[in-house]
């Protein structure tokens, strides 16, 4: 069974084969084939969440050059991208935090601190209350556009709840993350280092088959260099990738543990020095950029110009959290990076999809060739400008999600 998506006015690729830093081909076309191994969905049936289907892109190029196919779908002229690619989220949470946000709104700093009451209200959650916010959230993040999703736990911060709340996460997501040292829990207070030997000993023996990451928090507040590092390694040890949330609120020294661990990502990387940003450019270390987070604690934004200019691969991710950053809209993300963070429109659309995807280490998502995943968006606007042109507007009209439209 094939697709054709004919009549696109302008399609980003993110092959550069095809030119520029988007691979933009305008007049366009992609056939979309459904694998007929396994249990995929048959194309344009309809599903109500992110699937991780067997749908495959067969082709792209000119329209005029397009080859056949068993079914024909007109995008009337307007603009077809990758489906974006969330490197960051923690979905895997109960309660939320307005008040929190009110109260920063009138002047209040964000603390570490704050993740305690979400913990508590993870903790006292069902498994099935954890998973029905999850879904919803997924959902939000589809509707808008985004078709691969990252899921950190660490609002448990317990063996049992770092274990369910990954189980949950992985039930949803091929892309699960255990944040590990995210905050100390209360029965640890003023133990973090009990709490780091726990982490070491007991938690990541027991969590490491459900996850392929290890993250920590590396910030005043919540955990130090040391204590960072001996998760981290830890981590490595249990066969995780590294992952890390690095230098959000203060300058630290989380970008160079990142780096010297051959992190496959630092994370908020608003506080830099001239230090982090060398050694950022000369790693194969992804600097994944949260300006969403930045922006609902007043916090310093990421010198993204400086970061991209010197040579370091930025992503851009959406942070969903009840705390820092309640959105699940990448198109929201766009808008910042291109008038906050003074990335152009092509970067910001090519951090929130093919950056997303090395932030993940994943080749077959945040680009559209033969053999990559049929994952993409159709917008309601004619080309990819229109995400930071039009703020706000909901422009993502069709979302492709494995050769099954959403
Ligand atoms: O990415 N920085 C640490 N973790 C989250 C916020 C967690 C919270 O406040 O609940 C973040 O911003
Ligand atoms: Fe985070």
């Amino acid at each position: 069974m094939s697709l054709l998506i004919d009549n696109i006015g302008s399609l980003v690729t993110n092959d550069q084969a095809w030119g520029g830093l988007l691979g933009v081909i305008p007049d366009a076309a992609v056939v979309v084939e459904e694998q007929l191994s396994g249990s995929g969905t048959a194309l344009g049936a309809r599903s109500r969440s992110l699937s991780h289907g067997v749908g495959r892109i067969a082709w792209v190029g000119p329209r005029a050059e397009a080859p056949d196919a068993d079914e024909r779908v007109d995008a009337e002229g307007r603009a077809v991208l990758p489906g974006f690619v969330e490197s960051h989220s923690h979905l895997v949470f109960a309660g939320e935090r307005a008040e929190e946000f009110a109260a920063r709104m009138a002047g209040e700093r964000y603390a570490a601190g704050g993740i305690r009451s979400t913990l508590a209200a993870t903790r006292a959650a069902s498994d099935a209350d954890l998973s029905a916010n999850v879904s919803r959230l997924l959902n939000e993040y589809a509707k808008q556009g985004t078709t691969t999703v990252e899921i950190k736990s660490g609002y448990g911060q317990s063996v049992v709840d770092e274990r369910r709340s990954l189980d949950v996460a992985r039930s949803q997501s091929p892309f699960t993350t255990l944040l590990a040292a995210h905050v100390t829990p209360p029965e640890f207070a003023g133990r973090p280092d009990d709490y780091v030997a726990m982490v070491i000993d007991e938690m990541i023996p027991a969590c490491a088959p459900l996850a392929s990451w290890i993250d920590v928090f590396c910030e005043q507040g919540a955990f130090d260099e040391d204590q960072s590092r001996a998760v981290l390694t830890a981590g490595q040890r249990a066969g995780l990738g590294v992952r890390v949330h690095g230098n959000q609120l203060h300058q630290g020294p989380g970008i160079k543990l990142a780096v010297e661990l051959g992190a496959a990502s630092v994370d908020h990387v608003c506080h830099t020095d001239d230090a982090d940003i060398e050694a950022l450019a000369a790693s194969d270390t992804v600097a994944t950029l949260l300006p969403a987070a930045d922006f609902s604690t007043r916090n310093k934004y990421p010198d993204a110009r400086r970061l991209w200019d010197a040579g370091v691969t930025v992503a851009l991710g959406a942070d969903c959290n009840p705390g820092t950053s309640y959105t699940t809209s990448m198109p929201f993300v766009i808008t910042l990076a291109v008038r906050d963070l003074h990335l152009t429109p092509d970067e910001a659309v090519w951090a929130a999809t093919a950056g997303g995807a090395r932030a993940l280490q994943r080749d077959e998502v945040g680009i559209l060739k033969p053999a990559a995943a049929a994952d993409l968006i159709v917008l309601d606007a004619p080309s990819h400008l229109h995400l930071a042109y039009r703020p706000g507007v909901p422009l993502v009209r069709r979302v492709m999600k494995a050769g099954v439209w959403h």
